[in-house]
């Protein structure tokens, strides 16, 4: 029995969750394990309704379930970062949740803007640290409004926030590497960095790395690629990667360029993992203001966002058959994966889904 707290929240949130709740409903019922979902209003209605973003006493209640499940976060009518920061980054710090786990895998049928690369060339994992960096708030404004105004705002890391995303980047990489990514027939974890300018910071981490590397992974490959470069390789050559790991604005940004690549945002998902506490997992992209309501959105992101939960939670079994329906959909069912134009509504493409899970 899984305690699963919901939160579909603003936009579109709401339709793609209920797809994604549509799937773990009959998941549940088809291998045998049981979900208890408890909904939370939480996100710009609730906002502007009450002030209240995430208040300390949800995060209180929120550490009581297994995991959580996250529609969107975004409102036309609240200014940019309140609920960003109030809610998901709050609940990213606060329940520790230190991996953004975000596959960036070419399904069958999906169209990458990518020429002549594949499902078999498209099919890698960013490990993206999840606690520190540009995103601690670090810094400050002094001389406000005048001509000398100064603004800093600082990345940060120590050592054990390091550490333990590298560990476990290295044993996702030792679980789940595919061999012989064209280089030697170890598994491979990347470190994405830069190094030759950010020369504390990821001093820091390429130290940890091949120090960790070295001592406890021997049988992993360890390469390094700075930022602007992996940006590159990730266009020209995206079969190189299968795990890397990065600092949290960097893994940000590659992140999204990682959906692009994969055929965007209606299918791109990712989990805040806290390996040893509560998780939560969410489709990448927005709220999508204006697709709410109309039932064109794609639901596939939340989708797999549900299936990632399930393989955290060790469903692997679960996991793996939502995963093989929704590429089952992909490659067989849908148009295309954007907004509107799938040739199927929000809630029949859940339905084509669950049929494929129930044969
Ligand atoms: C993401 C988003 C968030 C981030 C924003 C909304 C705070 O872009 O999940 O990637 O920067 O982490
Ligand atoms: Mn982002």
């Amino acid at each position: 029995m899984y305690k699963i707290a919901v939160i579909p929240g603003d936009g579109t949130g709401p339709e793609v969750t209920a797809e994604a709740v549509k799937v773990l409903k009959v998941a549940a019922d088809k291998f045998n394990f049981k979900v208890d979902l408890t909904e939370f209003d939480f996100g710009g209605e609730r906002y502007k309704r009450t002030g209240e973003t995430l208040p300390d006493s949800a995060v209180e209640e929120l550490r009581k379930f297994d995991t959580i499940l996250l529609g969107a976060i975004g409102h036309p009518d609240v200014a940019p970062g309140i609920l960003e920061k109030g809610i998901l980054l709050k609940a990213r710090f606060a329940l520790d949740q230190y991996i953004n786990l975000r596959p960036v895998k070419l399904y069958p049928g999906v169209e990458t803007p990518i020429k002549d690369k594949g499902p078999d060339e498209i099919d890698f994992v960013v490990v993206r640290e999840n606690t520190g960096d540009l995103y601690t708030g670090t810094g400050g404004i002094s001389m406000k409004g005048t001509p000398h105004e100064v603004a800093v705002q600082s990345a940060v890391y120590n050592r054990f926030q390091v550490d333990r995303c590298l560990r476990y980047a290295f044993e996702y990489a030792k679980k789940y590497g595919k061999k012989a990514r064209g280089k030697g027939d170890k598994n491979t974890l990347a470190l994405c960095g830069k190094t030759n300018v950010l020369t504390y910071i990821y001093d820091l981490w390429e130290r940890a790395f091949h120090e960790i590397g070295k001592a406890e992974y021997p049988d992993i490959e360890r390469e390094y690629y700075h930022v602007d470069a992996t940006c590159m390789w990730m266009i020209k050559n995206p079969e190189w990667f299968d795990v890397i790991v990065t600092g949290n604005m960097f893994g940000d940004i590659i992140t999204d360029l990682g959906a692009m690549v994969q055929g965007g945002m209606g299918i791109a998902a990712g989990g805040n993992i806290n390996p040893e506490g509560v998780s939560m997992f969410e489709p990448i992209g927005g709220s999508a203001p204006k697709y709410t309501g109309k039932g064109v959105i794609n639901p596939l992101a939340a989708i797999c966002s549900a299936q990632m939960m399930l393989a955290t939670l060790g469903e692997e079994d679960a996991a793996d058959k939502i995963e093989k329906a929704v590429m089952y959909v992909t490659g067989n069912k849908l148009k295309s994966l954007q907004a509107g134009r799938m040739g199927y509504s929000t809630a029949e493409v859940g339905d084509l889904v669950v049929e494929k899970l129930c044969e």
